[in-house]
């Protein structure tokens, strides 16, 4: 093994050194990184020396990718890469206002990586390039640790539920115009378990996010009860690890074992730019 591994917090999160991402890595190597990070579901490469092309290809290895569902979100000329910045394509800060920025703060609410989807991903991956100096870390909670840790009573009501995932239900604050017709026609809502099983470990985990909008057969308030206690119980500090950026960090994550949500900072003061790339889900989970 050409690398170092060290575990984050007891729950959560496994930092690799030792590797360099921009050159492909052997088989064996990829798959020993594969088991740690799903075992550990969040895998942090400090100072990785990677471009837009490099990042897509080693995501590549990990499975397709997913193109990035709304063309402002996107890098310039890269489908693939999703920008989670407040800087413009000219490098100024944001307005208040600007659409996109408004979308982007969205990212604040705890998530799983397009959960809104019919196929939802299987990861993610970012890389920083600009952080700000106050703010701005990158929280991920162990939903499947959060499962174990359910009572036998909420584990058996919870199992065999089905929810509803929404993207514009987690966008409601996001001003009307920010999303065309077409865009909205694109991504209807869409069901999945409340548990959810883990396709590589079996393991089962909460899956439920900012996106879950409610419960199939439920009543609203008491779907919306159930989906923030599970948020809420599975976001507690045990299962999370908070990652605070460096420029060169790459975070790969399990978006079928994590939530995630970024934290706020000044951002009509301070820069902050990540890419990230998804790797697409093999199938319906229901
Ligand atoms: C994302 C995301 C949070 C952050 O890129 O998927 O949720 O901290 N980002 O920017
Ligand atoms: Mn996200």
């Amino acid at each position: 093994m050409g690398f170092q591994a060290k575990p984050l917090n007891p729950k959560i999160g496994i930092e690799i050194t030792g590797l360099d991402l921009s050159q492909p890595l052997p088989p064996d190597e990829l798959a020993e990184i594969r088991k740690l990070w799903v075992e550990n579901v969040v895998a942090v490469f400090p100072d990785q020396s990677v471009n837009d092309d490099q990042h897509i290809s080693f995501s590549k290895r990990l499975g397709d990718l997913e193109m990035i569902n709304m063309a402002a979100l996107q890098a310039e000329g890269r489908p693939e890469i999703y920008e989670a910045t407040n800087v413009d394509n000219n490098g100024n800060i944001m307005t208040d206002d600007h659409p996109v920025l408004t979308i982007n703060r969205g990212n604040q609410k705890w998530h799983s990586d397009s959960s809104f989807k019919a196929v939802p991903s299987t990861a993610s991956m970012l890389r920083a390039y600009i952080v700000p100096e106050e703010g701005g870390e990158t929280e991920f909670a162990n939903m499947a640790a959060a499962y174990d840790a359910l009572d036998a009573e909420t584990k058996e009501l919870c199992d065999g539920l089905v929810a509803i995932h929404d993207f514009y239900w987690s966008r409601r604050d996001v001003q009307e115009q920010a999303f065309s017709q077409a865009e909205r026609d694109a991504i209807p809502p869409v069901r999945h378990p409340l548990i959810r099983v883990h396709p590589e470990n079996g393991r089962k985990a909460i899956y439920a996010g900012s996106h879950t909008r409610e419960i199939e057969g439920w009543d609203f308030a008491e779907s919306r009860a159930l989906i923030d206690r599970l948020i809420t119980h599975g976001t507690q500090p045990e299962f999370t690890y908070r990652h605070e950026w460096v420029v060169g960090d790459m975070v790969l994550w399990d978006n079928r074992s994590a939530l995630h949500r970024g934290l706020t900072f000044d951002d009509q003061r301070e820069k902050r730019r990540l890419h990230r790339t998804t790797i697409a889900g093999s199938g319906p989970t229901l």
